[in-house]
């Protein structure tokens, strides 16, 4: 079979889109496979503890402002005993776990994450442990 000019450009047009199909249908894959393997890995619940998960996050988002001499609503969060203090009365969990436009919710001035919510949660259900 003898191709002309036309014939061939028609060809290479016709693959060029294939190949752009392609490129969009296995970047859609990829884009998947990326958030599955994100929520699966980086959000381990199995083995939450106290010094790698909780107390960063207690430090990052809760010490600010309950710490020191005169600390907001007089809870100080600065070091464990306090922390599991305030689990062990229950306002440490209802305050996290409230809904993001409640202004009761802890932290006032920052959104933790689902992820961290749920080390909180998790970390609370095995008993606040100084793991
Ligand atoms: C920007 C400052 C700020 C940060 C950060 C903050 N809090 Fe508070 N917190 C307050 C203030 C102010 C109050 C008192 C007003 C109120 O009850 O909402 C309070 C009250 C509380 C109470 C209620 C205490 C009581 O006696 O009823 C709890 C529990 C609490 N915070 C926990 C936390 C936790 C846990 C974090 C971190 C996840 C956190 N807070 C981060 C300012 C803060």
């Amino acid at each position: 079979m003898c191709y002309t000019m036309v014939d061939i450009f028609e060809l290479i047009q016709s693959h060029t889109r294939v190949f752009y199909l392609f490129i969009i249908l296995c970047s859609g894959c990829t884009y998947d496979n990326v958030q599955t393997k994100y929520t699966q890995s980086e959000c381990d619940l199995l083995n939450v503890t106290w010094s790698v998960d909780i107390e960063p996050l207690v430090n990052q988002f809760c010490v600010g402002c309950h710490q020191g001499s005169s600390p907001a609503a007089d809870l100080l969060l600065d070091r464990y005993e306090v922390v599991k203090n305030s689990v062990l009365q229950g306002g440490f969990s209802i305050r996290i776990n409230k809904p993001i436009t409640d202004p009761l919710k802890m932290p006032p001035n920052a959104t933790l994450d689902s992820c961290a919510i749920d080390k909180l949660n998790m970390w609370i259900a095995n008993g606040a442990p100084e793991n």
